[in-house]
């Protein structure tokens, strides 16, 4: 049966454009953004396109074919990577109050935080398991798609102002003393103790295409299922559920569900109003 043609209207000629973009993104480099909502890739694209100052998505498609740093500058863009320290803060309240004395029952914790940007949230839960007295006892595995976003990670260093702006989330979390209890003043910079990722390990990891790596007590994968349509959520969903110990811990974004979870009967919500559950079969 011949495949009917769409009608020409400017949005659906946008959508097609934007579809081929993502074809020869995927064909050329391997990294595929296919199953992404278009509402949030349509913005990152835009922004893309005004900042390599190309006029239409086609000549940003050919530009990001041919150059390689255009490509690295469209990653940063298309994956999003907003964050602060201690973002979800009542999800971390939880944490140490709901999860934090059942961890302490085990010898040794293994923790994956995916799609930790440039790491704002890696140093957040490192300072947590520092303060709850288990950090020595924990891994922290923390991955993104991004290469250049885990180069800032790994460095520990972010603008002062920034941090200094947190506090007030780093209290609500349960935070009984100061951030600045973690870090020294560097000209404008806020440099976090390397003591505090010593215990980390910085991957690069795709939850598009990659898979388990190991069982995990806790997984955080805060903000990044809101970038993925339906069916993406139902992969990486099935990998953290395959990727957790029997009652281990799964916390999403607060603009996050298990709507799109086949697994979501089987776990248990750990307060109400917090997305943070617990794998119960
Ligand atoms: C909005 S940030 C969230 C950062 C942090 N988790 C937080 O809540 O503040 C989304 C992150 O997800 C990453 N990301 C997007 N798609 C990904 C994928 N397929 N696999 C792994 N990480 C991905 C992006 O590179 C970006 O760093």
């Amino acid at each position: 049966m011949a495949v009917q043609p769409e009608t020409a209207t400017s949005s659906n000629i946008e959508e097609i454009e934007i579809k081929l973009l993502l074809e020869g993104v995927c064909m050329r480099y391997g990294y595929d953004f296919r199953e992404y909502a278009l509402a949030p890739l349509r913005r990152s694209i835009t922004a893309g396109m005004a900042g390599e100052g190309v006029p239409t998505i086609s000549a940003y498609q050919e530009r990001l074919l041919h150059d390689e740093a255009c490509m690295k500058r469209f990653l940063g863009g298309v994956g999003v990577n907003v964050t602060s320290m201690f973002r979800e803060a009542e999800a971390l309240r939880c944490f140490r109050e709901e999860v934090i004395p059942r961890l302490r029952t085990y010898p040794s914790i293994r923790i994956w935080i995916a799609g930790c940007a440039t790491g704002e949230e890696v140093y957040s839960i490192a300072i947590v398991l520092e303060e709850e007295g288990l950090y020595d006892r924990s891994r922290i595995y923390a991955t993104d798609l991004n290469e250049e976003s885990l180069a800032i990670a790994r460095t520990g260093a972010y603008p002062l102002e920034r941090i200094r702006a947190d506090e007030g989330a780093y209290a609500r979390s349960g935070g009984a003393g100061s951030i600045s209890d973690f870090y020294t003043i560097a000209r404008h910079s806020a440099r976090f103790q390397h003591e505090l990722q010593r215990n980390v390990t910085w991957a690069r990891h795709n939850l598009v295409s990659d898979g388990s790596f190991n069982e995990f007590h806790v997984i955080f994968c805060d903000n990044v299922l809101i970038y993925f349509k339906p069916a993406l959520q139902e992969r990486a969903h099935r990998l953290f559920y395959d990727s957790l110990i029997r009652s281990g811990y799964l916390a999403i974004g607060q603009g996050e569900s298990l709507i799109f979870c086949s697994e979501s009967s089987r776990y248990k919500q750990a307060r109400d109003g917090v997305n943070l559950f617990q794998k119960v079969q």
